[in-house]
């Protein structure tokens, strides 16, 4: 006798079942189930039941695993224990979860690992449960500390909803390197769920001694350890892992595989009253608040009561492609704070956003301030990519200021729920504001789009309030109009014709426009510099005039070369421009920043012999140009699109991109096994 043989569906099936079953098993080895309650349970519960957390949840004796945990009635308790304390906590997007609870409901959650009933861990007395990208505000007097918690439950639940970004091209965003936070990990239970706590203090107290002495920072604290559920200082010692706080930020970045506790102390001091308040709040996505220790944010030039300062580059996407339009056209995305150096008490705060919100004096594309500044996308400046600018005004004359960039929320959206929806914050920069109002900052001009500082003016002709259109029109209107000349010059040349017929092989006509108008643009609008500033680079103008308001000038010779000579001279006592500047504006004594010497090289490379270009050489070189500074700190000539530090290239803002690997790799891994 012989074994029956199987049929080719019998083997086919048994095949498959094997398969199957080797499946399951690989399944249940990486990603031990969470319908496997029992497991779970016992996974938590130490066999000597004197387990350190949820010591309530389980009081009324007799707690006895399966049994026990297969009673609806015992589950309504503890689920009841857990809605009780939930429930008034700002829960943001899981409210519903807990009200359902509390009614007694069986919930359901969308997201196939939550099922009903599974178990929340109670917060232990005196300690409050933060929820994924819920933020808490509270209050902390001085010496006190608080508590927190972010449980496993919410540790390892759902990531909120991640955002479609701002606009950017596969191929243009490969050096959006520093997004390292941003990046949402495979959460596996040996290295643990990346996990950000942040801290933002808003408001901190007050000296009732000195002025402008700062408060100390606030403390921050944490614990992994179910044996150290309230870390923390006490003038005893401290508790748990002290992590700094500066600037009113402090973050705690790890990788949790239990229950996190966070304790927040107010230190104990005796030269100030009043209170701390700050916004905390834990996340699985991402640090919900941000501070970034790169600038990003240039100064362009100011007046004496304003100031233009832009971002670096957006993107590095050439100017037909969709990714440079989406940019031009988005909402302004970031805001910026400044304040002034004399006023140190914003240095507790300065890394906080909702701090720079409650105290910076100056804010730009701040939404909610009132007198608030604008901030617009422009494409100016070298290169033309897009940035945005903000026109800052109200400032004082001879004024120092930090500013720093900003984005309130991630930009389109803020609050619970939202990944960054607390807000970011850069580093500080500096600027500062000019003396005399005979130097008045312009940009947006039609035709000499590129001019962007701070033009000679005259407060009583212009008035700095609502005069700048008409000045701006005066400078502009006259380049126009010198250009349309220079246009008629260049329709004699054969310019569109064969090759070897052109001027040059290098150079054609259009090239030569372009550098017509750069160079016009910066010699018929000069850059202005108050007469009291004594940079060796600067040339004086008008040095034999009154100021508009009347008052006569201190000659300053930065040369060497007596004033006298200097006030005989008509470069120095006129300006660049005399018909529009002496006879129209007439700004009285100014110093300006001259134009660069390259701005004419390029001119004269660029345009046909015929048209007679030339720079000026040795001494008249020096009198009417100036030659740029290899520290870009120093803007010691004028060209257009200057601004100060200028930065190389696209930086990265920190613009958050999700890597879509893992975003697959994680729903592949959902679908095969569900
Ligand atoms: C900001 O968050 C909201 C809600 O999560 C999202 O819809 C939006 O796309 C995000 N914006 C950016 C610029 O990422
Ligand atoms: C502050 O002082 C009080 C009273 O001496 C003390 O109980 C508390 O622990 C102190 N707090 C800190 C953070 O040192
Ligand atoms: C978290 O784990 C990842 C990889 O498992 C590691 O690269 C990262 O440094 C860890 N982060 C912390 C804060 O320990
Ligand atoms: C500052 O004010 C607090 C609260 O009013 C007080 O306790 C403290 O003694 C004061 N410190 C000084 C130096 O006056
Ligand atoms: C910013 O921080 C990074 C890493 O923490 C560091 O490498 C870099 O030098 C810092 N940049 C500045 C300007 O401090
Ligand atoms: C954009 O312009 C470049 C040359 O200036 C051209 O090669 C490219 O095809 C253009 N792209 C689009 C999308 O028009
Ligand atoms: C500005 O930045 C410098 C260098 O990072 C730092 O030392 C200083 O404290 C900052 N000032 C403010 C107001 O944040
Ligand atoms: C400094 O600025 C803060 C916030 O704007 C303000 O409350 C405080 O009075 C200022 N201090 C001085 C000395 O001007
Ligand atoms: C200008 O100076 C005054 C007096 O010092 C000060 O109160 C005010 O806050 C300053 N304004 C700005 C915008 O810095
Ligand atoms: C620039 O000028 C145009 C008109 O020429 C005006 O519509 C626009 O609002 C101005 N932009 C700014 C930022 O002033
Ligand atoms: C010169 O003027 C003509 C007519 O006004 C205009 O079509 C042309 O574009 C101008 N050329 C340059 C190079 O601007
Ligand atoms: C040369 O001809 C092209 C089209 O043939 C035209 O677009 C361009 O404006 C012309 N250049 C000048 C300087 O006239």
């Amino acid at each position: 006798m012989h074994f029956p043989k199987l049929s080719q569906l019998q083997s086919r099936f048994a095949v498959s079942l094997g398969g199957t079953l080797v499946l399951i098993l690989i399944y249940l080895s990486i990603n031990r189930p969470s319908f496997a309650y029992a497991a779970e349970l016992d996974s938590r519960i130490p066999p000597d039941h004197n387990h350190p957390f949820s010591p309530d949840s389980f009081e009324n004796g007799g707690f006895d695993e399966e049994e026990d945990f297969a009673s609806v009635e015992h589950l309504r308790e503890i689920t009841l224990d857990v809605a009780d304390i939930q429930y008034d906590q700002h829960r943001g997007t899981q409210d519903l979860g807990a009200k359902e609870y509390e009614e007694g409901e069986l919930y359901v959650s969308s997201n196939t690992r939550k099922v009903a009933g599974e178990l929340r861990k109670r917060a232990p007395d005196g300690v409050n449960s933060l929820s994924n990208n819920a933020p808490q505000n509270m209050n902390i007097e001085l010496g006190v500390t608080q508590n927190w918690m972010f449980s496993q439950d919410e540790i390892e639940g759902p990531h909120s909803e991640n955002g479609v970004g701002f606009p950017s091209d596969a191929s243009t965003t490969g050096n959006m390197s520093d997004d390292g936070p941003f990046r949402r990990e495979l959460s596996n239970r040996q290295s643990g769920t990346p996990i950000w706590i942040t801290i933002n203090v808003c408001l901190q107290p007050m000296s009732n001694t000195s002025t402008n002495e700062m408060p100390p920072q606030i403390q921050l604290f944490y614990s992994a350890s179910d044996d150290i559920q309230k870390p923390g200082a006490t003038s005893d010692g401290m508790t748990g892992t002290r992590i700094d706080v500066e600037g009113g930020y402090g973050i705690i970045q790890s990788n949790a595989t239990g229950d996190v506790y966070i304790g927040v102390t107010a230190p104990n001091t005796t030269n100030f009253q009043g209170m701390w308040n700050y916004e905390i709040a834990a996340s699985n996505d991402a640090p919900y608040h941000f501070y970034s220790n790169e600038t990003d944010l240039l100064f362009v030039d100011g007046d004496n009561h304003a100031a233009l300062l832009v971002t670096p580059d957006l993107t590095d996407a050439i100017s037909n492609s969709t990714t440079y339009q989406q940019w031009m056209e988005t909402q302004a995305p970031y805001g910026m704070f400044a304040h002034d150096q004399k006023n140190t008490s914003i240095l507790g705060v300065s890394r906080s956003y909702c701090g720079l919100r409650n105290n910076a004096r100056i804010a730009a594309n701040v939404p909610g301030i009132t007198n608030n500044n604008v901030g617009t996308m422009t494409n100016r400046g070298l290169g033309g990519a897009p940035k945005e600018q903000f026109y800052i005004s109200a400032l004082n004359a001879s004024s120092e200021y930090w500013g720093f960039l900003a984005m309130t929320g991630n930009s389109t959206a803020t609050g619970a729920g939202v990944i960054g929806g607390g807000g970011r914050v850069w580093s500080n920069m500096t600027f500062s504001t000019k003396a005399n109002d005979n130097c008045a900052l312009m940009y947006n001009l039609s035709f000499c789009s590129e001019v962007a500082y701070a033009v000679p003016s005259n407060p009583d002709k212009f008035s700095p309030l609502d005069g700048l259109a008409d000045l701006a029109a005066v400078y502009d209107s006259y380049a126009a109009q010198m250009y349309q000349y220079f246009n008629y010059s260049l329709q004699q040349i054969p310019c569109n014709t064969t090759a070897s017929a052109q001027y040059s092989l290098a150079r054609n006509c259009d090239d030569c426009a372009r550098a017509y108008k750069q160079w016009l643009c910066a010699v018929t609008i000069p850059r202005c510099e108050d007469w009291g500033n004594n940079a060796p680079y600067l040339a004086q103008r008008n040095m034999a005039q009154n100021f508009p308001n009347g008052s006569t000038p201190s000659w300053v010779s930065n040369s060497g070369v007596d004033a006298q000579v200097l006030l005989n001279a008509v470069q120095s006592n006129s300006s660049r421009n005399s018909q529009i500047i002496d006879d129209k504006i007439q700004p009285g004594p100014y110093k300006e920043v001259l134009p660069c010497i390259d701005l004419c090289y390029d001119l004269v490379q660029s345009c046909p012999a015929a048209l007679g270009f030339g720079c000026p050489q040795g001494k008249y070189q020096n009198m009417s140009y100036g030659v740029r500074d290899p520290d870009p700190g120093i803007l010691s000539c004028s060209y257009l699109g200057a601004a100060f530090y200028l930065s190389d290239g696209v930086r990265d803002l920190g613009v958050p991109s999700m890597d879509k690997m893992w975003v697959s790799l994680i729903i592949t891994i959902v679908f095969l096994f569900c």
